[in-house]
């Protein structure tokens, strides 16, 4: 029998998405180089390249005063919220969506919605070490990246290190290779990017366990 791309497409995403659940319940992350082929992760520059040049983009870090200073030390770069009015974006979403179906069938999660940013980091850009969901407290439960550079060099720095709760044990690193997604439990693992020398685009979700907010 020979199956239609379409179907093809939908058995190799299911299939990852069992991978990760696999990776999520037997270590709390994973990470997997072919979530998006090249032509996804193509789509996905070229709209982002285009709301860069519209001016979309805002610097990540927020509060004021003394509290903006100290957010700046963290973190360095800028950031877009994804928008279903662009196809790439609303497919990505939908991969995020069918994501969280599939986690909460097999780890029980109660994942009810997702957010998606682009985050670009210019040369020099950082996040220094941080919880996405410290001490439990956020509905984020899942965080996800999926990363939009071609050719990595590991040279080029930007690698995401996952700690132990210690904050001091590497456990894992991720090259940010376009089309891999890393993954991994937000309220189990402190995290950082490392300073890159060439520009790095990445697309951090986080899988919630909370209705989505409407402003
Ligand atoms: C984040 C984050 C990691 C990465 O945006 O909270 O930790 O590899 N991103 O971009
Ligand atoms: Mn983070």
């Amino acid at each position: 029998m020979v199956l239609s791309s379409t179907v093809c497409k939908e058995v190799k995403s299911d299939q990852n998405h069992k991978a990760i659940a696999d990776g999520l319940l037997t270590q709390g992350f994973c990470s997997i180089s072919d979530y998006l082929n090249p032509a996804e992760c193509q789509n996905l520059t070229l709209e982002m390249e285009a709301l860069e040049k519209a001016g979309s983009f805002r610097p990540a870090y927020v509060g004021q005063g003394d509290k903006l200073q100290i957010a700046a030390k963290i973190r360095q770069s800028s950031l877009l919220w994804l928008s279903s009015n662009y196809a790439a974006q609303a497919s990505y979403k939908v991969k995020m969506a069918q994501l969280s179906n599939e986690l909460n069938k097999q780890l029980f999660l109660g994942l009810r919605s997702s957010e998606s940013f682009f985050a670009l980091y210019n040369p020099g850009d950082y996040y220094k070490i941080h919880w996405d969901n410290f001490q439990h407290l956020s509905p984020r439960k899942v965080t996800v990246v999926l990363y939009l550079n071609q050719n990595w060099n590991p040279k080029d720095g930007g690698q995401l290190h996952l700690f132990a709760p210690d904050e001091t044990t590497i456990i894992a690193t991720v090259q940010p290779e376009a089309g891999t997604l890393a993954c991994f439990l937000s309220g189990d693992f402190p995290h950082s990017v490392v300073v890159a020398s060439r520009r790095r685009v990445a697309i951090p979700s986080w899988l919630r366990a909370d209705d989505p907010i409407i402003l």
